[in-house]
């Protein structure tokens, strides 16, 4: 069948709509009519060679549709169920399904190729085969993937907000409630506050956080923050700092988090001056793989124990989780409405990492026209 897409055919190029050939499911894989795609800073990374892939590529990776055919062996889902795609795709039976940490399924292994698991791509163009951002390529009206990326979700849920239950919103409410291991009674410095940012701020509000302090060289970030949970805010990290010593009376932010759109030293080094003896530092924002963007006293690490860590998909596990959030979202703890700041038609894409990249957005969102 025939798909609009928006695809990048390089480093540095801007985004093109074009018309793809999309091959139907094979064995474990399902076809989706993709109803809204998030624009996440990830895909970015793919333009700016920020993350490694293998071009041409479909983009997007966080996205919500309804399955349109199921390939064979595929019973968990049928024609017609509303489906929230996670980014990561989660086997079930690799070493680090088995332990529990679905987050770094071995079918990551994938995501420098981006074809499907059996090593075959689904996009064509004149020839050309194309990969999918995640293995999803939400930024397509239609795309076919594995069964082990799609959570099935009740048809209550307007696939808009639930679209972005595939990765912002897991991704920072981890990274704070489990690689934080935010407590009640805790004082969290979110450094960000996009669509991964924002939900940290959610994440630490509701595991009990005493002051979250959310902190944006953006006036409308900070609003934002504080309408979703957060008690203070900072537009650079030094008065993050300040706020975060006199609120603990000198002890320090027992977490620190790392969300902002690409990495650097600079606010690495102030995440772990933030924290307290023990406290954590959580890297869930990402910088390109040549850059060594960690530069931090061992002194300090090794006599205040202070602890860094690394967060994909704030170690959440798609199958639990997604469904997790969305019953948050109906009973109203979560907010996802609210994220949702701009919407686009899928040949406004540029537009909307424009958007993205001068602050415009919480979360942009496209919605597919069929
Ligand atoms: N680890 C994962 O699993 C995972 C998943 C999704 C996204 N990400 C990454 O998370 C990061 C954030 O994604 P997003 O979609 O929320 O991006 P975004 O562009 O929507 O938001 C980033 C925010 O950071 C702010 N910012 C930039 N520099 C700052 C600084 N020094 N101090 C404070 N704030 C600063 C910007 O003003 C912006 O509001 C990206 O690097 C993205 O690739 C990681
Ligand atoms: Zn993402
Ligand atoms: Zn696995």
């Amino acid at each position: 069948m025939k798909t609009r897409a928006a695809i990048l055919q390089g480093v540095g190029k801007e985004w093109e709509i074009t018309e793809l050939d999309l091959d139907p499911p094979r064995a474990g894989e399902v076809l989706l009519r993709f109803v809204a795609a998030g624009l996440c800073h990830s895909d970015d990374h793919l333009r700016t060679g920020d993350i490694p892939v293998r071009y041409p590529i479909v983009g997007g990776h966080e996205g919500a549709g309804v399955v349109e055919q199921v390939g064979e062996g595929v019973t968990r889902l049928a024609p017609g169920d509303h489906v929230v795609c996670s980014f990561i795709p989660s086997c079930g039976h690799c070493r680090f399904c088995a332990r529990g940490l679905t987050n770094l399924c071995d079918l990551g292994a994938l995501f420098v190729d981006n074809c499907l698991p059996d090593g075959t791509f689904r996009f064509h163009s004149g020839g050309a085969d194309l990969g999918q951002m995640c293995l999803l390529g939400t930024f397509s009206q239609w795309s076919t993937v594995s069964e082990h990326s799609c959570v099935k979700v009740g048809d209550d849920l307007p696939l808009e907000v639930a679209a972005l239950v595939g990765c912002g919103v897991p991704t920072g409410w981890g990274t704070a409630v489990n690689a934080g291991g935010v407590r009640p009674g805790d004082t969290v410095v979110v450094y960000g506050i996009g669509g991964v940012g924002i939900n940290a701020v959610q994440g630490a509000a509701f595991a009990g956080a005493r002051y979250v302090i959310a902190v944006d060289p953006l006036a409308g970030k900070r609003e934002a923050a504080e309408r979703l949970g957060a008690t203070h805010s900072a537009a650079t990290a030094e008065q993050a700092q300040r706020l975060a010593t006199d609120l603990t009376e000198g002890v320090g932010a027992d977490a620190a988090l790392v969300t902002v759109g690409v990495v650097t030293e600079d606010v690495i080094g102030a995440a772990f001056a933030a924290i307290r003896k023990q406290g954590t530092v959580v890297v869930t924002g990402l910088a390109g793989p040549g850059k060594n963007t960690i530069q931090l006293p061992s002194f300090e690490l090794t006599l205040f124990e202070k602890r860094l860590q690394g967060a994909l998909f704030g170690g959440c596990n798609p199958f639990d989780d997604i469904p997790r959030m969305l019953d948050l979202y109906r009973s109203g703890h979560l907010k996802l409405d609210e994220l949702v700041t701009s919407r686009y038609r899928l040949d406004e894409v540029n537009q909307g990492y424009a958007d993205m990249l001068d602050g415009k957005n919480i979360r942009g969102v496209i919605l597919h026209e069929h």
